[in-house]
């Protein structure tokens, strides 16, 4: 518990340092857009085609999660704009989806020669890793939110505006990932899909931060103390240690991802 009150008042503090530069903060907003963005560069997100026939509710709700995915990269693009400032374009590790990727041992991609049960449990694969996901997004976007408002300049407040928006939008994904797979998979099979990604997101969150927080302090040495830049550097070699002593058995022999 207090271990939870100290990181959270350490992310907070790491991001109302960002937002206080335009140059960092457009560069935060740079990986939350990566990840926003993800789902349009690849083939195996929002599996609504593959839904319709048996769950027509399904189909329509992930067709309406991929919009907001796609608004939401249009408002910190505009965010970014806004500021005076360029969008990186990041990828591989840089973005959070696809370091969580690397670490599970699951697909979800859907073939057109599988048959019903596949396509059920590879659907609920991607409803698993949505909803891990979108909690960790949800949880770093109130971080943002919050640094913003500590910050309270005119250009944190209006970013602040459209955080609020994307945080409303997450937490209706973290349910509706979670109602959506109650639906379409027993309790057996719900308990072991969602550990295999609650597992893969967990590391892919100690290693993101760490490399995160590793380039911050690299790449933008002089906007930091010497003091903050020691606390980050003692925090991500935490993390990676942190990381390096987690031992994984396959959690499910579920669908494993195919050799
Ligand atoms: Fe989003
Ligand atoms: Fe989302």
């Amino acid at each position: 518990m207090a271990l939870g009150r100290i990181e959270r008042a350490l992310k907070v503090r790491l991001h109302a340092q960002l937002a206080a530069d335009p140059e960092t903060h457009a560069w935060t907003l740079s990986l939350y857009r990566a990840g926003e963005h993800h789902p349009e560069t690849v083939h195996d997100y929002f599996p609504h085609e593959a839904a319709r026939p048996r769950w027509p509710w399904l189909a329509e709700q992930l067709k309406r999660h991929a919009g907001d995915e796609r608004r939401h990269t249009a408002l910190y693009g505009k965010a970014i704009r806004e500021m005076g400032r360029e969008t990186v374009e990041l990828e591989g590790l840089d973005v959070l989806n696809n370091t969580i990727r690397a670490r599970t041992q699951a697909t979800w991609e859907i073939r057109d020669t599988d048959g019903p049960e596949v396509v059920r449990i590879r659907i609920a694969h991607f409803l698993a890793h949505a909803h891990h996901l979108e909690r960790r997004v949800d949880r770093s976007v109130s971080f943002h939110l919050e640094a913003c408002e500590q910050v309270g300049s005119s250009r944190t407040r209006a970013v602040a505006e459209i955080v609020a928006r994307v945080a409303a939008d997450e937490a209706r994904h973290v349910t509706s990932t979670r109602e959506a797979l109650t639906e379409i998979t027993t309790s057996r099979e719900r308990a072991q899909i969602l550990d295999v990604h609650e597992r893969a997101e967990h590391d892919a969150d100690l290693a993101f931060s760490s490399r995160q927080m590793r380039h911050l302090a690299s790449a933008f040495a002089p906007r930091f103390s010497r003091l903050d830049r020691a606390l980050y550097g003692l925090t991500s070699l935490a993390m990676e240690l942190g990381l390096a002593a987690r031992s994984h058995a396959p959690a499910s022999t579920l669908d494993a991802r195919p050799t």
